[in-house]
């Protein structure tokens, strides 16, 4: 799938997920095959005002290309300069979140409350594709709920002002989290528009992707929740995709690997005194569904330093390999 000039191979992605989506995550998700990864939503308001931590959310590592900065506001003049300062940030694409259901966000009339204002979020891509250089996305959900639908006329519009690729969340806003997606609210978009067209929601397994692709139409898929603990989903999902045919599931090494990987990397952007209690809820998810990792799980609630995290990763992977053999 290209968007713009960027080639995005494969057309697997890691979603904007704040708070898991960071510098650290991204490099992984790169690295186990995701096609292009969108950073954690930056509030356009703050970075105008010089938030430090807006500014610090926009800071790429080498290792993540290809990557998108998301930019979150209804002020079309402001997400107008956070684009900016996007590309200033050797951003590759620009997205703007238009999806965002959380009702701190959406009282400012932000994320997911633009898709009650057609006319707003209009303007607002409209602006930030003559603001920059750079190809320009926007992520929606289906509408506001389930009686306003306004996802399918939202993208047409957005097409017309030089929006270069969606990506769409099957859900309304009043759906939140809680019901299941509905992949019909991709097709009914993908009806409407020629760009390209990228899938989210509920995708689980490298089955879940190929039929997401399927039943919709759209031109890639876009995963969040299954990648938690779990990057090589992303590789998963390509090799099934292309051959039809399962990659076997990581060993216990590989696991550790990268657990302890995403832990260092974690430590080395944030210290170690914000990245440990962040990391606790991040390494029990690597270890989730392995031997004894009801008792390594616990462990991971009480972390309280780089050195403890380190060792009760080696600790898992020795049980794994020596006690748990047949596991491995
Ligand atoms: C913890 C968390 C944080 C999220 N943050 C963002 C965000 O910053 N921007 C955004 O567009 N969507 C965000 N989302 C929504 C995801 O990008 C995605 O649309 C949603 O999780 C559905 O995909 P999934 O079923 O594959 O998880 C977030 C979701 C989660 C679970």
């Amino acid at each position: 799938m290209r968007i713009g000039d960027l080639v995005i191979d494969p057309p697997v992605m890691l979603a904007p997920m704040a708070g898991v989506s960071n510098r650290a995550f991204r490099a992984i998700a790169r690295s186990q095959g995701a096609g292009l990864c969108i950073t954690e939503m930056v509030n356009a308001n703050a970075l105008t005002h010089g938030s430090a931590k807006s500014y610090w959310l926009m800071e790429l590592d080498p290792g993540e290309y290809p990557v998108g900065i998301q930019i979150a506001g209804s002020d079309p003049i402001a997400m107008a300069e956070a684009a900016k300062a996007a590309e200033r940030h050797n951003a590759q694409l620009i997205d703007i979140n238009m999806g965002c259901p959380v009702a701190k966000v959406v009282k400012n009339g932000d994320g997911s409350a633009l898709l009650k204002d057609i006319e707003r979020a209009t303007e607002v891509a409209a602006r930030v594709v003559d603001a920059v250089n750079l190809p320009v996305t926007v992520k929606i959900r289906a509408g506001w709920d389930a009686d306003s639908i306004t996802g399918p006329d939202l993208a047409e519009r957005l097409e017309r002002v030089g929006v270069r690729a969606l990506a769409v969340h099957a859900r309304t806003r009043e759906d939140q989290y809680m019901r299941p997606a509905n992949w019909s609210y991709i097709s009914m978009v993908k009806q409407r528009v020629g760009i390209p067209v990228i899938g989210n929601g509920d995708v689980e397994t490298p089955e879940d992707a190929v039929r997401m692709l399927q039943e919709t139409g759209a031109d890639a898929v876009m995963i969040g929740r299954a990648s938690f603990g779990d990057p090589w989903i992303f590789s998963r999902v390509a090799h099934y995709m292309e051959t039809g045919q399962h990659l076997p599931p990581p060993t216990a090494e590989q696991r550790s690997i990268l657990a302890r990987e995403h832990l260092d990397r974690m430590v080395a952007i944030k210290g170690e005194k914000v990245a440990i209690p962040e990391m606790r809820k991040q390494l029990s998810w690597y270890l989730k569904g392995t031997p004894q990792s009801s008792r390594y799980r616990a462990e991971c609630n009480k972390l309280s330093s780089h050195r403890e995290a380190q060792a009760l990763v080696d600790d898992w992977l020795a049980h794994a390999q020596y006690e748990a053999p047949s596991w491995t």
